[in-house]
């Protein structure tokens, strides 16, 4: 894995569309995999604002989303479908006929978690899936013990995680107990992964992930096992890494290795 440490949110957030931009630059029919949260907020406002002022074009790509709460339907205001369209689709060109968020009010869930892997597959597969990560370590809904051989299904959530997101809803009680997700298998055939993290309380888990012993119950740690997975972290995300010295050395002398191997 590549460690970015960025002194502020902000500049996580502008390097990790940075990174995004570069992507969609190189394959303009790029498959984009998304996620929602507070994280990849500063990242969408970056990328609306790379389209607006730099014509970054979006116009070809198709995305689909991590996950979704069960039961809620895409106009209610915390459903992973309302966060997606007001805080990116709305000030992007993307076509919205490529655009795929699991559907929380689906009749038929696990039909539903079929249809979507097919659709993954129909185009190709993931080129660059983007992830935040949650307290417990989670990458989409993919709660302690997710089988890293895990498909899109549903998926029961944690109580920290419950606890986590209730900051949303009006009560506790309110948050759903199911989403629907892509699994750990499908996150990491994704050809690039991004994962971005920020804030302190992000420090303890953030280390573990990336430094600690590879364990489904930590299921961000399968992305130990991937070719091309890159993580940008703020500072105080960072606090808590034991090898800060040497990633800040690699990311610093990139251009040497770069050279050596003629690229
Ligand atoms: C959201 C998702 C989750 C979040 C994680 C962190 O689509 O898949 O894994 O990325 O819970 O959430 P925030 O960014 O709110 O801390």
């Amino acid at each position: 894995m590549e460690i970015i440490i960025a002194p502020t949110y902000e500049e996580m957030s502008q390097i990790s569309a940075q990174f995004i931009a570069r992507e969609i630059k190189r394959k303009h029919d790029l498959v984009l995999g998304l996620a929602t949260g507070d994280t990849p907020i500063g990242t969408y406002k970056e990328l609306a604002r790379l389209h607006n002022e730099e014509g970054l074009d979006f116009s070809k790509i198709t995305t689909f989303n991590l996950d979704e709460y069960i039961g809620l339907p895409p106009l209610n205001k915390n459903s992973y479908n309302y966060f997606m369209q007001d805080n990116l689709f709305k000030y992007i060109n993307v076509n919205q006929a490529n655009v795929y968020v699991p559907q929380g009010n689906t009749e038929d869930p696990e039909e539903f978690c079929e249809w979507y892997e097919a659709q993954i597959k129909r185009v190709g597969g993931i080129d660059l899936q983007i992830l935040g990560i949650g307290g417990d370590g989670h990458i989409g809904f993919n709660e302690p013990g997710s089988s890293f051989a895990s498909r899109t299904r549903v998926k029961a959530l944690e109580r920290q995680t419950i606890e986590d997101n209730a900051r949303f809803f009006d009560r506790e009680e309110d948050v759903p107990r199911f989403a629907i997700t892509m699994g750990v298998g499908t996150i990491i055939e994704s050809k690039k992964i991004l994962l971005i993290a920020n804030g302190a309380k992000k420090a303890r888990i953030v280390a573990e992930f990336i430094e600690g012993p590879v364990t489904c119950q930590i299921t961000a740690t399968a992305l130990q096992l991937h070719t091309h997975a890159t993580v940008i972290l703020d500072e105080t995300a960072a606090s808590k890494l034991k090898r800060k010295v040497y990633y800040n050395w690699v990311r610093n002398n990139k251009h040497i290795i770069q050279k050596m191997v003629g690229r």
